[in-house]
C-alpha cells in the first residue's frame, strides 16, 4: 500500500498516517497546506520512518497535486484535508468553499487523471476514500439515527460544503468510473485533536482554571467516537469498502454536551485535583446559531461489510483523552499561546 493522505497534518489524518505507517507498514505521503488546524509534531512518532513522506501542497493547487500524483504512485487516495470547525464557518464560510468544494474537486481531477493513466492492473486496485461527517444529514429530533440513505439536510456553512464535497466525489464514481468510496463519521475525540472543539477546548480551559463555555442549555447530543476507532474504519475500506457506496461510522455514545463536560470535569479532578471542582467553572452561553439539536449514527453497515467496530467506550476514550492532554502540554502550549487561545468564534449568525 501507497496512500496518499490529504490533511494528515490534521487531527485524523495524522491518526490515520501514524497507523497505517505504524500497523500496517503502509508508505504514506502527507499531502497538507499546514494551516492554523495543521501540527506536524503531531506526526513526530512516524517521521523518521522511510515510509513517510510529507508534502507540503494545497489540495486546490492542481499543478502541485499532478507533480505528486507523478512522484509517488500512489495505489490509494485517504482525502481528509477540510477546513472543519463550523464556528469558523459561521464566522467565514469562504476558505470552506475554497478547500472543502474547489479543493476536493482539483483532487478529483488529478485523481481521475493519474487513475487513467495507470496500467489496467494497478488500475483495479485503486481507491478513492473520501472522508464526511454525519452533519451533512443535518439535525436529528429525539429519535432515530443517520443510515447512509438519509438525504442530506445541512445546517451549517461547513457541513454544506462537505455535502457539496461529497456529492462530487460520487458524481467522479458515476461519471468516470473513478473508484470513490464516501464515509460519513459522528463527531471524533482523541489526543492530538485542535483545541477548538468542544472536548479538548474544555480539558485545557479546565487545567488552566478559566470557565467552561457551554452552548445554549447543554442538552444537544452528539454521538462520539474514539479517533483510532475512526481512523481504522478508514483504511478498513482501502480494503474491503465497495467502490461507490457510502460507510457511516459511529461510537454509539450519545452524550448531551453538557453530559461530556461534566465527565470531563470529573475526570481532571480526580487526576489532578483542585480546592474547587472544576463543574463550578462551567458557563451557560449564547447558543451556536443554527446549531444541529441531535446527531446518532447507525453504523451496522460498517459492522456488517467490514467486521469494524469501535474498541473504545466513550468513559474510556475520555479518560485516555484527559490523560494525554494532561500529559503532553508540549503539544497544545504553543498553540494555546500563539494560535487559539480559546475565545468564542461564530457568533455571527441570522439577527
Ligand atoms: P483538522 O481541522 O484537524 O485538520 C484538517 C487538516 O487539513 C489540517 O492539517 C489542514 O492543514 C489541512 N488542510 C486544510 N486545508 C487544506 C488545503 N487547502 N490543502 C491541503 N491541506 C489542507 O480536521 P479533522 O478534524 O482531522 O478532520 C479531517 C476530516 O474528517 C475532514 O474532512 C472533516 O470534515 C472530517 N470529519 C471530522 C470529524 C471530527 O469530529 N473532527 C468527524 C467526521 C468527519
Ligand atoms: P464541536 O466540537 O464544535 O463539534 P461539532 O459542531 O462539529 O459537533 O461542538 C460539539 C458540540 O459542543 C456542539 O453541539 C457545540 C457544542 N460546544 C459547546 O457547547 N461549547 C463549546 O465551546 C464548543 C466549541 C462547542
Amino acid at each position: 500500500m501507497r496512500v496518499l493522505v490529504t490533511g494528515g497534518a490534521g487531527f485524523i489524518g495524522s491518526a490515520v498516517c501514524r497507523q497505517l505507517v505504524r500497523d500496517h507498514g503502509a508508505a504514506v505521503i502527507n499531502v497538507d497546506k499546514l494551516t492554523y488546524a495543521a501540527n506536524l509534531s503531531s506526526l513526530a512518532p512516524i517521521a523518521n520512518e522511510s515510509k513517510y513522506v510529507f508534502e507540503k501542497a494545497d489540495i486546490c493547487d492542481r499543478g502541485a497535486l499532478d507533480g505528486i500524483f507523478a512522484r509517488h504512485m500512489p495505489t490509494a487516495v485517504l482525502h481528509l484535508a477540510a477546513e472543519s470547525h463550523v464556528d469558523r464557518s459561521i464566522t467565514g464560510a469562504g476558505e470552506f468553499i475554497n478547500t472543502n468544494v474547489v479543493g476536493t474537486y482539483q483532487l478529483l481531477e488529478a485523481a481521475r487523471f493519474y487513475y487513467t493513466c495507470l496500467l489496467p492492473r494497478v488500475r483495479g486496485q485503486f481507491r478513492f476514500v473520501h472522508v464526511s461527517t454525519d452533519e451533512v444529514y443535518g439535525s436529528l429530533g429525539a429519535n432515530g439515527r443517520f443510515r447512509e440513505d438519509t438525504p442530506y439536510q445541512p445546517s451549517s456553512p461547513y457541513s454544506a460544503s462537505k455535502a457539496a464535497s461529497d456529492h462530487l466525489a460520487y458524481a467522479w464514481f458515476k461519471t468516470y468510473g473513478l473508484p470513490v468510496i464516501i464515509s460519513n463519521c459522528s463527531n471524533n475525540y482523541g489526543p492530538y485533536q485542535f483545541p477548538e472543539k468542544l472536548i479538548p477546548l474544555t480539558i485545557l480551559s479546565a487545567l488552566e482554571g478559566k470557565s467552561l463555555p457551554v452552548y445554549g442549555d447543554g442538552s444537544n447530543v452528539r454521538d462520539w467516537l474514539y479517533v483510532d476507532d475512526h481512523a481504522r474504519g478508514l483504511i478498513a475500506l482501502l480494503g474491503h469498502g465497495r467502490v461507490g457506496e457510502k460507510y457511516n461510522f459511529g461510537g454509539d455514545s450519545e452524550r448531551a454536551n453538557l453530559a461530556v463536560v461534566d465527565l470531563i470535569c470529573d475526570v481532571l479532578d480526580q487526576l489532578a485535583p483542585t480546592s474547587q471542582p472544576r463543574r463550578s467553572l462551567i458557563t451557560f452561553v449564547t447558543d451556536r446559531p443554527g446549531h444541529d439539536l441531535r446527531y446518532a449514527i447507525d453504523a451496522s453497515k460498517a459492522r456488517r461489510e467490514l467486521g469494524w467496530e469501535p474498541r473504545q467506550t466513550f468513559e474510556s476514550g475520555i479518560e485516555q483523552t484527559v490523560r494525554w492532554y494532561v500529559n503532553n502540554c508540549a503539544w497544545w502550549q504553543p498553540i494555546r499561546a500563539d494560535v487559539y487561545s480559546g475565545e468564542r468564534l461564530g457568533l455571527e449568525g441570522r439577527s
